[in-house]
């Protein structure tokens, strides 16, 4: 059984690219024979709340000196660290906006990006994000196309900012598939785009799948 978290980011619904590209990753990782137990979450319907002064203060503030309040100021973001942290694999979908990720979706990164919980600082100075173990796919759809060599390419602020945003909290080798272009292209390119992006995230599900079956294969000699 894989635990998967899986988490939408686009203002659009049924017209969603991004959304779509992550439902069709999901069934093609159940098509691979992947039993999931999957946690959903939609980041454009429970936003995680800007930061505030209160929860600013109290996230550095160490455990054993917060008050109620500071404590009351971090407990959804403590619940949005564990469903992250229980998972054994990560799927986050979103489209560019404005070269970058979705505010929604960075509200969500400034919700789990948590001293003492999904990093921690260890004794000789180090920081150790606690996020190793997960599998992470981030599935981007953008309107333009950025890919090397085009005249955007060096517009990308989205592919940086999730692999510094993740690398602190230790998702050290996380998956790309960018569907590009989507939006300012013909109808042909768009298609392509999207034909792509398909072929990307069923070489990714294939290759969770070996992985979990792996997986559960170490478990069950665990067991024994
Ligand atoms: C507010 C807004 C800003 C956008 N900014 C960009 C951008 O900076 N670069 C880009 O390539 N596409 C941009 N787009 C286009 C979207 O990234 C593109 O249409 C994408 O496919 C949307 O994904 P979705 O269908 O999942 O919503 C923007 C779209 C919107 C609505």
């Amino acid at each position: 059984m894989m635990k998967i978290m899986h988490v939408d980011a686009s203002a659009k619904r049924e017209r969603s690219n991004s959304r779509a590209l992550s439902r069709f990753f999901i069934e093609r990782l159940r098509e691979e024979g992947v039993e999931l137990d999957v946690d959903y979450l939609d980041v454009t319907v429970d936003t995680p709340p800007h930061v505030s002064e209160a929860f600013a203060i109290a996230t550095y503030t160490p455990e054993h000196e917060r008050t109620a309040a500071m404590r009351a100021a971090l407990a959804d973001s403590d619940v949005l660290c564990r469903r992250l942290l229980e998972a054994d694999a990560l799927v986050f979908a979103m489209p560019m906006y404005n070269w970058s990720m979705p505010s929604a979706f960075k509200a969500f990164v400034d919700s789990v990006t948590r001293t003492g919980v999904t990093y921690v600082n260890t004794a000789d100075g180090r920081i150790e994000g606690q996020l190793g173990r997960q599998k992470v796919l981030f599935i981007t759809s953008r309107g333009a196309d950025l890919r090397p060599g085009t005249p955007f390419s060096s517009m990308d602020a989205l592919t940086p900012a999730l692999k510094a945003a993740f690398g602190f909290l230790g998702v050290a080798d996380p998956a790309f598939v960018d569907a590009q272009p989507l939006q300012f292209s013909n109808q042909e390119a768009r298609a392509e785009a999207l034909e792509r992006a398909r072929a990307e995230l069923s070489t990714v599900a294939a290759a969770w799948a070996k992985w979990a079956t792996s997986v559960d294969m170490q478990r069950e000699a665990m067991t024994f």
